[in-house]
């Protein structure tokens, strides 16, 4: 994090050219949606604010109605489609719980890339938020492969597809494309064993999100991981509404040996699969691993300005100056990054307030962006950015006053 020192010329033209307008544009085209949604809910009841609450909504009403669905689930070749049957036609609201699963999936996925993608036009994903769009990209390729799992697991004629054209998406892999098609198989050709692999392959992934999520929140301070209770009703109600109108089906059950040639398109999750319909395997492996990894730059790559032509310079990691700090704890609550931990205090402070204390104020260097939000929050003028003092503020305000 660097800050404007000296007034100096102004920057050289900072935006960068047709990215740097359209990404604006989308800046200012969301701020303008915040305006319109702000005419009809209070500031505080803006979904567009809790899309990662949201998204954290429906994946624990997938975990749950998940678990319900697994006591019922039989991973083989002859039991998965008779088993969903069973569960959809025989088991006491189970048609229900199955629409549950298969429309918070589709919820997810939605809240999922509205969350990307008011982060990313918003900027919210420059300097120390690199974390939270890394381990996003990850929550986002594993949550989506979760849902292709999903659908195989049905084991109707879709399911059969899908895991045809899958088998030649990993065959397409150069190298280890065959040894991976034939531990997902578990044989040479689909078996029992094939489907307790892709259950396998739903859970796994499924339950990784948890982890990715740790990941996610560890540089955030203070995240909004809930929505409103008011979301919270209005989603799982009209999910429910929903499996209960539009019940989910399976198509027909899968044949061995059977060819069949088309499957239901799932806008959410089998989007890359539809498209192989023009796409060679090979291709569209090497299209789905360059956008991961255009996904991935973005946070180095996709500044909408260049540093260098910002006229700035560094402010310095926060330092605390030990004999002040009181231990009061308000830097560490402030600390947007996480970057302030609080020990124990070995020795007391020098002033009178710091006497007594028991904490001492600890800024982890690697986490501090200098943004100087503690310097604001300490009462007792025990943080300072080395490069940007109480004096250079003053000598800036001076400057500006006489401007
Ligand atoms: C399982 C999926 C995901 C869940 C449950 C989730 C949840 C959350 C939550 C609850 C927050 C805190 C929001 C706040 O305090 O305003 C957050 C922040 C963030 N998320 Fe996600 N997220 C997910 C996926 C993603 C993806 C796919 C990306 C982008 C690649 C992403 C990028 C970010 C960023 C950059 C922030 C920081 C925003 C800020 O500090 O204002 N997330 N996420
Ligand atoms: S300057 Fe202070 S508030 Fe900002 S990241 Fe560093 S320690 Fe945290
Ligand atoms: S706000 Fe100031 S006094 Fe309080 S713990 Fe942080 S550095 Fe110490």
């Amino acid at each position: 994090m660097t800050i404007a020192l000296q007034p100096g010329p102004a920057p050289r033209t900072a935006v960068r050219g047709r990215y740097g307008r359209l990404m604006t544009w989308l800046l200012r085209a969301t701020l303008r949606l915040d305006t319109a949604i702000h005419r009809i809910w209070p500031t505080d009841y803006n979904p567009l604010y809790y899309t990662g609450g949201l998204a954290n909504l429906f994946l624990l009403i997938l975990v749950l109605s998940g678990l319900f669905l697994f006591f019922y689930y039989e991973a083989s070749l002859g039991g998965a489609f008779d088993s969903v049957r069973y569960i959809t036609e025989g088991v006491p609201y189970g048609g229900i719980i199955r629409g549950v699963h298969r429309y918070a999936a589709d919820a997810f996925i939605v809240a999922v890339l509205l969350h990307l993608f008011r982060n990313w036009f918003t900027d919210r994903y420059l300097f120390s938020r690199d974390n939270p769009w890394i381990s996003g990209m990850f929550l986002l390729v594993f949550g989506g492969f979760v849902g292709v799992t999903g659908y195989q697991l049905i084991w109707d004629e879709r399911a059969q597809v899908l895991t045809g054209l899958f088998l030649g998406l990993l065959r397409s892999i150069p190298g280890v494309g065959d040894p991976l098609a034939r531990i997902f198989l578990g044989g040479a050709g689909v078996s029992d064993g094939t489907l307790v692999r892709i259950l396998f392959l739903h859970i796994a992934p499924a339950s990784t999100l948890y982890v990715l999520l740790w990941w996610h929140y560890l540089r955030l301070r203070h995240p909004k991981i809930w929505p409103p209770a008011t979301w919270v009703l209005f989603s799982v109600g009209l999910i429910f509404l929903l499996a209960g109108i539009i019940p989910a089906r399976g198509g027909e059950p899968a044949a061995p040996g059977a060819r069949p040639t088309g499957f239901p398109l799932d806008l959410f999750f089998l989007l890359p699969f539809w498209l192989l319909n023009w796409i060679p395997p090979g291709g569209m492996v090497a299209a789905l691993a360059l956008l991961v990894v255009l996904g991935l730059a973005i946070p180095y790559v996709g500044r909408r300005e260049h540093p260098e032509a910002m006229n700035v310079r560094h402010a310095g990691v926060a330092q605390v100056i030990d004999g002040n700090c009181t231990g009061c704890e308000l830097c560490y609550y402030d600390c947007p990054y996480n970057a302030i931990i609080m020990v124990s205090s070995p020795a007391p402070g020098l002033s009178r307030a710091a006497a007594n204390r028991t904490l001492l104020a600890v800024v982890l260097e690697s986490r501090c962006v200098e943004c100087g939000i503690c310097v604001g929050a300490c009462p007792f003028e025990a943080l300072e950015l080395p490069g940007f003092l109480e004096r250079d503020v003053k000598r800036l305000v001076a400057e500006a006053v006489r401007a």
